[in-house]
């Protein structure tokens, strides 16, 4: 058992990094927490893979980051449990997914299709909290099709999770419709252990909207693709009693997203990582996003696979 307190650690900074496969790489999550992130979570990784070895450690290792949350995904006991071993030198806390809503994850009854049988999350819970040191959290919607929230995070209180993540929305939703924050705060009303809340956070300013959850901690995703500034506006706001907002003209921005930028690569250095280039394209691209000049960005980034020339490119834009 550790002694990690995940209410503590919200209580000084609840705005964490949400995991996003394809997005949320090391680099990129060294680089939130850097700025102010509470902590971060890894892509989603299939437990099946893992035991098989077809997992690279980058997906999951620790690195310089203070807390890694590595997220697993599946739907056989016995497969979380071996998977334990692999991940759990590297891992602050393991997380696992519930919430997938991804059609190749859902046809093999993991991620989001687990919402229907709320008493199988409950045994995947507490074989990970019987047979790991570590904390343990689940990341859930509000139902697969239909609602099945409060059934589904009592399973995972009463099974001995640490805390639970929730993304206000069903799985058949994706990602339409807003994000259900009245779902989120009756959650947090009928258990006792910590909550994060999750869904549609973009500015600070909003931030005041979901205080009224009392989640523990909020979870950021979409807006944060690019963004690692995102997590010192959000922080500077929360604590700042005036609630100033730093003026960010055009430039500033540009300086500011290409200082990110270069500090990312840097972090991509002496990493494995499949299909290195077209990670950092597509990275650049929503780093750069919305400013002036990035469709000519984006050829150039296109032309080359070679990061030295990234770099160039990147430094004269
Ligand atoms: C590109 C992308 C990839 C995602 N991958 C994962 C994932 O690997 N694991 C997970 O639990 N959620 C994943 N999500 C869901 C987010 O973690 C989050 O719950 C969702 O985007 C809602 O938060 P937001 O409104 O702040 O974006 C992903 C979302 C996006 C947009």
């Amino acid at each position: 058992m550790s002694n990690f307190s995940i209410k503590k650690h919200l209580k000084k900074n609840p705005f964490c990094l949400a995991p996003m496969d394809d997005v949320t790489d090391i680099g990129f999550r060294e680089l939130c927490e850097e700025e102010g992130a509470s902590f971060s979570v890894t892509e989603l990784t299939s437990v099946e893979a893992l035991i098989r070895n077809k997992v690279l450690k980058t997906r999951y290792e620790k690195g310089k980051l203070k807390i890694n949350s590595v997220q697993l995904f599946g739907s056989k006991v016995q497969s979380f449990i071996d998977s334990i071993s692999i991940v759990e030198k590297e891992a602050d806390i393991i997380d696992i997914n519930f919430g997938c809503p991804s059609a190749s994850v859902t046809s093999n009854m993991s991620g989001s299709a687990l919402l229907k049988d709320p008493k199988n999350v409950g045994k995947i819970v507490y074989s990970l909290v019987n047979n790991s040191q570590k904390p343990i959290s689940a990341k859930i919607r509000l139902g697969y099709d239909k609602f099945s929230y409060l059934d589904v995070a009592k399973e995972i209180e009463d099974s001995g999770a640490d805390f639970i993540t929730v993304h206000g929305r069903t799985a058949k939703q994706k990602y339409s419709g807003r994000a259900n924050w009245d779902a989120i705060k009756e959650i947090k009303e009928k258990i006792n252990i910590p909550l994060i809340g999750n869904g549609d956070i973009s500015y600070p300013k909003q931030i005041d909207l979901y205080l009224g959850s009392h989640a523990d901690g909020f979870m950021i995703g979409r807006s944060a693709i690019g963004n690692p500034g995102i997590f010192k506006d959000f922080n500077s706001y929360y604590k700042n009693a005036e609630k100033k907002n730093e003026i960010m003209d055009t430039n500033f921005l540009k300086k500011r997203q290409k200082e990110y930028f270069k500090r990312y690569l840097l972090k991509l250095e002496n990493r494995d990582f499949y299909n290195l280039s077209l990670k950092i394209q597509r990275q650049a691209m929503w780093f750069f996003k919305g400013i002036e000049g990035v469709s000519k960005l984006r050829t150039q980034l296109c032309k080359t696979k070679d990061i030295e020339e990234i770099k160039r490119i990147v430094d004269d834009f």
